[in-house]
């Protein structure tokens, strides 16, 4: 059974109230729910934090799973700490993935510090992302 660390970063435990015009009306747990629904035969780990520390922990516990589909919120734009916990989180298929279509926004969105050490990036497809990034796992995995 193929293993999937689902990890969410700062605000997105906000998801369904913060901003639905450009994060949408699910809230994580319905996103996670299409996850299990989606995949029946995969064995997710789910994780939402807001503290940059305990992300790294999570990015570290999944080193021995077959992916990590990571939204690292604002993160994405500026955390080093994180770039470097993927990058050494060696063998994992990893997948950054962002509800909104970040290169539309303000200007500061458009970079990630994060894509240099993930395999893949999504972003723009709304909740549809995290599935797609899952897909894209289970095709690349050796499981
Ligand atoms: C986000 C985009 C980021 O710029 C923002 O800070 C978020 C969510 C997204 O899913 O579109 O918190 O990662």
């Amino acid at each position: 059974m193929a293993r999937v660390f689902v990890l969410n970063g700062v605000n997105l435990g906000a998801l369904g109230t913060r901003r639905p015009e450009v994060y949408g009306t699910l809230t994580l747990k319905d996103i996670e729910e299409r996850l299990r629904d989606r995949f029946p035969q995969v064995d997710f780990e789910f994780r939402q934090t807001d503290y940059e520390g305990e992300m790294v922990g999570y990015v570290r516990e999944a080193g021995g799973s077959d992916g990590i589909v990571i939204n690292p919120g604002a993160w994405t734009h500026y955390s080093y700490a994180l770039h470097d916990a993927l990058e050494a989180a060696e063998d994992v298929v990893k997948v950054e993935t962002h509800l909104s279509n970040v290169h539309a926004r303000e200007p500061w969105r458009r970079h990630s510090v994060i894509s240099p050490a993930v395999n893949a990036v999504v972003a723009g497809m709304g909740p549809y992302g995290y599935e797609t990034a899952v897909d894209y796992i289970l095709g690349r995995s050796k499981t």
